[in-house]
């Protein structure tokens, strides 16, 4: 297939595109460069030598050019958009204008080139403050902040669509926590700026860039006072969604959890990542953020069911990778 990827250079979109490359897909890579790095297609390059990349810089706000880079494609993967929760409090136009108006563009742009079969890069955050963990498909779906919310509208918004279409497949992916890098220390999470997600920001601390990490309460309900999330390999990760592009010839609409199916607290998430790096992250305790569950974990087993996936790297092998990842930075 040749696959037209939204956020192609970004995070999760470009160890997806390696992994794409790899089973000989042909990949055209589409994002603005706003949160990710040029370089990124050099880098895929070097992992894959034969994997046919195509790099196009552009916004999918942008209605023509998105259609006409989609020209030719057989599949999208949607990955563009806006993801720090505690931004979508401060700028919550940006992220419904990326993430809301951008999955429009992207239906619009697919339905003017006939192409039947969508990715989605959803987030367990549509679930809002479940009433119970671990978390399932079939639960009821709310929001808890303008990011949230603006998944949320996009997955209503790709069901009303599909629902209307013949022979359109989406796949939903729900992802908990992706945190990790490629085993290579070539490809990994480089946001520009100061990162959103815990693990490079841990990172960054290890390699002195920053000087502390912050942790925004040590008095929730858990056994160490932090939050618990299900933190799953970018690997794995990027490994769904190959699954997911492959197996959609049968039409409608699915909603899938993609996480490892366990908790860990964010102690014990630094406490891994000094293990890994053999250096002490210097903490700071702050309040709580206003929003956040005290813990948060998937149960993966509809993806197992439907996909064959299961997240099988542990928490150790994805510190290894980001440490890896982070000093061949510097
Ligand atoms: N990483 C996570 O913790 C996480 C968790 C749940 C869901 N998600 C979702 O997964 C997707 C990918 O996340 P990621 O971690 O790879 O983030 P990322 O920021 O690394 O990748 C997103 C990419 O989209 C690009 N982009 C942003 N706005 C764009 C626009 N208007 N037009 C074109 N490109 C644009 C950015 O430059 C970036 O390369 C996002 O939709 C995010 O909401 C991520």
């Amino acid at each position: 297939m040749r696959i037209f990827i939204t956020g192609g250079t970004g995070f999760i979109g470009s160890h997806t595109a390696l992994l794409l490359a790899e089973r000989g897909h042909s990949v055209v890579l589409y994002d603005n460069l706003s949160n990710s790095h040029a370089d990124v297609p050099e880098r895929l390059r070097a992992l894959a030598p034969s994997g046919d990349f195509t790099f196009i810089e552009g916004d999918v706000l942008d209605r023509a050019a998105l259609a006409s880079a989609m020209a030719g494609c057989d599949a999208v993967i949607h990955f563009a958009g806006l993801k720090a929760l505690g931004e979508s409090w401060v700028r919550p136009l940006d992220y419904y204008r990326t993430n809301v108006s951008g999955t429009i563009e992207v239906l619009a742009a697919m339905h003017a080139n006939d192409i039947r079969n969508l990715v989605f890069s959803s987030s367990a955050t549509v679930y809002g403050l479940p009433a119970t963990i671990p978390v399932v498909e079939s639960m009821p779906l709310s929001a808890t902040n303008p990011y949230g919310r603006s998944k949320l509208t996009a997955e209503e918004m790709i069901s009303d669509f599909v629902s209307l279409q013949s022979g359109w497949s989406a796949t939903l992916l729900r992802y908990f926590n992706p945190a990790g890098a490629h085993p290579s220390g070539i490809l990994g999470e480089n946001p520009i700026g100061r990162p959103n997600n815990l693990m490079p920001i841990i990172a960054q601390v290890c390699a002195g860039r920053f000087a502390s990490v912050q942790i925004n309460g040590n008095d929730y309900p858990t056994p160490d006072g932090t939050c618990i999330r299900d933190y799953l390999h970018v690997m794995d990760l990027a490994h769904a969604h190959v699954l997911a592009v492959e197996a959609s010839s049968d039409p409608g609409v699915r909603a899938l959890n993609l996480g490892a199916g366990r908790g860990y607290s964010i102690l014990e998430l630094v406490h891994a990542f000094e293990a890994a790096s053999g250096r002490k992250v210097p903490l700071e305790f702050g309040p709580r953020r206003r929003g956040d569950i005290p813990e948060l974990w998937a149960d993966p087993s509809l993806a197992h069911s439907q996909l064959g996936w299961t997240a099988t790297r542990t928490l150790a092998e994805m510190c290894n990778d980001a440490w890896r990842f982070t000093e061949s930075l510097s």
